[in-house]
């Protein structure tokens, strides 16, 4: 698998990602797509609303459902009512823990800082690192600096301890910083809110703080009533949204992985208490099979089973989909999707307000008069099955992915390094980009083998009636090998050329991306060919 370093060149190189600002040096935590990044990730984003929502057949029970169910969806703001992120617990409890160094001035994630007990000389140390594929490389420098070690006296120290978690320590005296150069320079752990605060109007005060919304979900639950109200769907019923989520994180990194402004994908799936169970492993399996499909190889792929104890108090069931990303150590994966049982918990909420473990409703601050400053909406959002006249307050399971990061994935996944012949025919190494041909961001390329004899004119022709379709690039610049080499390092996974027999017989070649085999084709059946490939 290719190194992050290689995608990371590739990705600015091609035009698939920029740092944000980055003519004022960029901004941490926020990425611009560029021209072929956008239409891969409009792509992703595409397919998983046409395979979720759009193609999905209401009608009939589906491959492994539990039985017939609907789809639709919704787009609801980025600014939600401030109460719905008390309601929801963002507001009390979406937080991290961080730790500021005071030597260094640098912030840190509690859970994202490792290290170890080490001795040389005399002296004892927590010695740190950020966790990531360099952390054990970069504690072993921190070592050598803080014990004055050079390489040859490397064997003077001795670790007295595996790798653990700077969070299972009580205190830090003996602590030394990732980036420090002496022991107990790291503050005590500090709550921090990941939500994004703006105010509402121009006057604006402490009580017209907004926030902008760290999940699209919320916006799914406080529109339940309005969708079944205002169509006739029954349940089980799934509501999706996609669209931009922030999270003011202590310390993104990895990319685009853990960025400040990011785009999910989510699904809430309302059904009925007792089938919810069932709706849990059906939405699991489906969504697994979604990344496979799309050309995800399962070596890399993995679904794992949250432990009893990582479950949240209301959840009976979640399981994330990871990958095994390149920034990662060998056998570590990172989050691509989390399937949640939620229970009835976000209903219930927003109709009660803010619930204990045991389903009451918590004590809430008192405004100057008295009275809870906030509370559930005190709307009834149970539902009552039409047929059946059953009410209850439906159980939902939730598929929520990021858009970001499974084009990250996608990514990840298509870069190999090959040999192929280049123009003269010599065996040369090429960089391609092995995309299923639905999320490719180009289709296909149209190129005359040469500028002159009516080449370009036929290869014109054929690139416009492509392009009424889907995304083609046309281009009659360099040597036909070097145009062939830079589509493969788009992704694009056909080539079309126009030459000298293509005038006397009307008919093309065309090059596939990853066997290298060209047919000829007539050119009249081209949109038809690329379109069945393209179009899955
Ligand atoms: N409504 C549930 C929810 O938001 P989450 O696990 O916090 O759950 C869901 O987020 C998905 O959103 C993650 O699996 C990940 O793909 C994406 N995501 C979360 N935080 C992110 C970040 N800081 N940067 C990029 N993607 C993120």
């Amino acid at each position: 698998m290719a190194s992050m370093d290689q995608i990371v060149s590739l990705c600015k190189r091609r035009g698939f990602l920029f740092q944000s600002s980055e003519i004022y040096g960029g901004l941490n935590g926020f990425w611009d797509y560029g021209p072929l990044g956008i239409e891969l990730k409009r792509n992703i984003k595409e397919a998983w609303w046409q395979d979720m929502v759009l193609r999905h057949d209401d009608l009939n029970q589906q491959p492994g459902s539990p039985a017939p169910y609907s789809m639709t969806g919704i787009d609801s703001t980025l600014i939600l009512h401030p109460q719905v992120w008390k309601c929801s617990g963002h507001y009390d409890l979406f937080h991290d823990f961080m730790v500021d160094c005071r030597e260094s001035k640098k912030r840190y994630r509690l859970d994202q800082v490792v290290g170890r007990w080490g001795t040389a000389k005399g002296k004892r140390a927590f010695v740190t690192a950020q966790v990531g594929d360099e952390a054990a490389a970069q504690m072993e420098r921190q070592a050598m600096k803080f014990f004055n070690l050079r390489a040859k006296s490397l064997d003077e120290l001795t670790w007295e301890s595996d790798s653990q978690s700077l969070a299972d320590l009580s205190e830090f005296t003996e602590v030394l910083g990732p980036d420090a150069k002496n022991l107990d320079t790291l503050t005590t752990p500090r709550e921090f809110n990941l939500m994004f605060k703006t105010t509402i109007g121009a006057l604006g005060g402490e009580d017209d703080t907004a926030f902008l919304r760290p999940e699209t979900a919320q916006g799914i639950f406080v529109n339940f009533k309005n969708v079944i109200d205002s169509t006739r769907y029954r349940l089980p019923l799934g509501i999706a949204q996609m669209g931009k989520s922030f999270r003011n994180e202590i310390t993104p990194r990895n990319f685009t992985f853990r960025s400040r402004e990011f785009e999910q994908m989510e699904i809430e799936f309302f059904c009925h208490p007792q089938e919810s169970a069932d709706w849990y492993r059906y939405w699991r399996d489906r969504r697994m099979q979604w990344y496979l499909d799309l050309g995800i190889s399962s070596e890399r792929l993995r679904l794992r089973e949250h432990e009893e104890a990582e479950l949240s108090h209301y959840s009976t069931g979640t399981a994330d989909i990871e990958y095994a990303f390149p920034f990662l150590e060998p056998g570590e994966y990172g989050e691509l999707e989390g399937i949640a049982h939620r229970g009835d918990f976000d209903l219930r909420s927003h109709m009660e307000g803010k619930l204990d473990e045991k389903r009451r409703p918590l004590e809430v601050e008192l405004g100057e008069d008295g009275k809870p400053k906030w509370r559930g909406s005190g709307k009834d959002l149970s539902y009552r099955d039409e047929i059946t006249n059953e009410k209850y307050i439906p159980h939902v399971i939730e598929p929520s992915a990021g858009a970001d990061r499974a084009t990250l994935a996608f990514i990840c996944e298509a870069y190999h390094e090959d040999q192929a012949p280049d123009e003269d025919g010599k065996m040369q190494t090429r960089t391609v980009l092995r995309f299923h041909p639905r999320i490719a961001p180009i289709k296909a390329a149209v190129f005359p083998l040469v500028k002159k004899d009516g080449m370009p004119e036929m290869a014109k022709e054929i690139y416009l009636a492509l392009k009424r379709r889907f995304n083609v690039f046309y281009d009659e610049k360099a040597a036909v090998g070097r145009r062939y080499r830079r589509q493969d390092e788009a992704g694009t996974p056909y080539c079309i050329t126009v030459d000298g027999q293509s005038l006397q017989d009307q008919t093309v070649t065309i090059r596939d991306r990853d066997s290298l085999e060209q047919i000829r084709l007539p050119a009249s059946e081209v949109v038809a060919w690329i379109s069945e490939r393209v179009m899955q």
